[in-house]
């Protein structure tokens, strides 16, 4: 159940009741101290101003509309007029054993819209590198709890595969092919992009055939699609290798790249100048935006067409933003892009817009997010100074959670270790990622996010481990989990409220894309779980209703940390 979003509504009604205008909403909030109970009502000062009233007798007229019996036990006056809501006990229980009848642990499937992610979106040609790591782990985590609130979500790969360069780069791919050096070249994308262009650079007859290509390539030449495939299908296997060590649920089907709307850019161009918005100047074609403009303060002109004849990004992302609303049917476009791309996305629209390509009940909507700095807050390179590849990133945290698990001296086989490693290497890099408010840039540190104390993955597994324990020691397996829940502790009463936020803060982090929250709900529900063990003993409990009592409240932390895991893409395992 949405607490939060059932009192809103409460509370809402309870305004209407004593005459504000419908206008004037309040905000109901998770209180942040435990004195002002567990949701607390802001913004009353205000509409009483508004409305010319002294707040307190606003406030306490409200209360005495508000409908909240058999829900709160207590609703009382703080300040001038702020509203502190505590939550009963009993119906607290009731609700821990509603979600842990359920397997989706009582969470509703919302009104479903068909929902566009675009996400990952590499270039062909070139290895993924950090700066790809943010849009596919953060992206990755959305597609996931959108999917489980019942949404239909469109996986979009938009990958690079098609531009000017790809004349340079088939010219190459031709050259090791006659060279026998095709393997070695192809093994490192990131070195045969860079010689391919050193050609370019310097050979005259090199960019002689590579400008020829170019031109070959975009009237459909067999040969030249035959060698683009072939770029495009080296990068493709690679990189869904990444996504597999990832466990990222995107796969093959979900390339939807630049390529993909070639055929379409002519038709966009001819009907953007048919509608006015999209005009000639000496031979280039732009269309003039109102919206933004240049430094001299006149509209900006943003190109569609070169004077060469060929299309660019933005051509592209008109022909994309238009394709997922009319053949995909999107209720909803996400992109996840880094901020630098932000001004593009907005001509983007503001163009779609006008041309009457998606209409304004379709949301667009950039979920942007800053940078992976190094320890010198600068953009994250190697020691070499060359940007960090995803692979060796990857191998890198493998190694350190393997001496990780052997220090802690966990008692495991070769396998297990194995496993293990993966698992706790994959989950920090990730969740180091997921954890941080996405729009900041952030430093990558290793010793933060393979750590087992603070908001890390691995703490949040291990608590998951702990209650994996208990089970095993315990008498009762988890069918024979019966009887009422009683939360007579303060501890035990703080986690029961707790675990039943969880839906809140899915709905949250689906509406904003902000999976930091998740992270931060499930480290705070895993100190809570931690507090209540230290002061509620489970297996040895006083009695048995309290013993029975006390193992659901820990299945369902552990159902909650498992699936809250899972939902960001992270995987949890027995023990650690
Ligand atoms: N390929 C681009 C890059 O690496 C990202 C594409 C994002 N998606 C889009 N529809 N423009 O920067």
């Amino acid at each position: 159940m949405n607490i939060h979003a059932f009192i809103s509504e409460k509370v809402n009604q309870a305004m209407l009741a004593v005459g504000a205008p419908a206008s004037y909403k309040v905000q109901v909030r998770q209180s942040v101290k435990t004195k002002f109970g567990d949701y607390q009502v802001n913004g009353i000062m205000t509409i009483a101003k508004q409305l010319g009233v002294p707040s307190y007798q606003l406030a306490e007229k409200v209360i005495s509309m508000l409908n909240l019996d058999g829900i709160a036990r207590k609703v009382e006056i703080a300040g001038p007029g702020f509203i502190n809501i505590f939550l009963d006990s009993q119906w607290l229980a009731t609700q821990i054993a509603i979600a842990l009848a359920s397997p989706r642990l009582g969470i509703l499937q919302y009104s479903p819209q068909t929902i566009v992610v675009d996400y990952s979106s590499p270039n062909v040609a070139k290895e993924m590198h950090v700066g790809h790591l943010r849009s596919t782990i953060i992206g990755d985590a959305s597609a996931r709890i959108l999917e489980f609130l019942g949404h239909k979500v469109i996986r979009a790969n938009h990958i690079g595969d098609w531009g000017t360069h790809f004349g340079m780069l088939i010219a190459y791919l031709e050259k090791v092919e006659y060279d026998g050096e095709l393997e070695i070249e192809l093994s490192s994308l990131n070195n045969f992009y860079r010689h391919a262009k050193k050609n370019y650079d310097i050979d005259p007859n090199f960019a002689k055939k590579a400008r020829n290509y170019v031109v070959k390539l975009q009237c459909g030449d067999s040969y030249c699609l035959q060698m683009w495939r072939k770029l495009v299908n080296v990068t493709i296997v690679q990189n869904q290798k990444i996504y597999d060590r990832l466990n990222l649920t995107l796969s093959q089907d979900n390339i939807m790249g630049e390529s993909m709307y070639n055929n379409m850019l002519p038709d966009i161009v001819t009907d953007l100048k048919a509608k006015g918005l999209a005009v000639e100047s000496a031979g280039t074609t732009l269309v003039f935006l109102n919206e933004f403009r240049n430094k001299d303060g006149k509209p900006m002109g943003v190109i569609i067409q070169k004077k060469d004849g060929a299309y660019l990004y933005t051509t592209t992302d008109i022909a994309c933003a238009k394709y997922r609303y009319e053949t995909l049917k999107a209720d909803r476009i996400i992109y996840y892009i880094d901020s630098r791309q932000h001004q593009h996305l907005l001509q983007v629209w503001t163009i779609v817009r006008k041309a009457g390509y998606i209409p304004e009940t379709v949301v667009l909507e950039h979920h942007m997010f800053g940078m992976i700095l190094g320890k010198d807050g600068k953009p994250l390179k190697t020691r070499a100074g060359i940007t960090v590849k995803l692979n060796d990133l990857l191998d890198e945290a493998l190694v350190r959670a393997r001496c990780l698990i052997v220090s802690k001296q966990v008692n495991v086989d070769l396998i297990e270790l194995e496993r293990l490693a993966q698992v706790i290497s994959i989950g920090a890099i990730k969740y180091a990622e997921l954890s941080k408010n996405r729009m900041t840039d952030y430093i990558f540190n290793w010793d933060d996010m393979l750590s087992f104390e603070g908001n890390t993955a691995p703490y949040i597994q291990y608590a998951y481990t702990r209650i994996v324990s208990i089970f095993k020691r315990s008498t009762l397996n988890q069918q024979q989990l019966t009887g009422n829940v009683y939360l007579e502790n303060e501890q035990e009463y703080f986690l029961a409220v707790r675990l039943l936020q969880y839906e809140e803060t899915i709905t949250t982090v689906a509406r904003y894309g902000t999976p930091h929250v998740l992270c931060a709900y499930l480290y705070n529900l895993a100190v809570r779980f931690s507090s209540f063990y230290e002061h509620c003993p489970i297996l040895n409990a006083d009695n048995d209703i309290q013993y029975k009592s006390r193992l659901q409240l820990a299945l369902l932390t552990s159902r909650t940390l498992q699936q809250g895991l899972n939902l960001l893409g992270i995987e949890t395992v027995e023990k650690m």
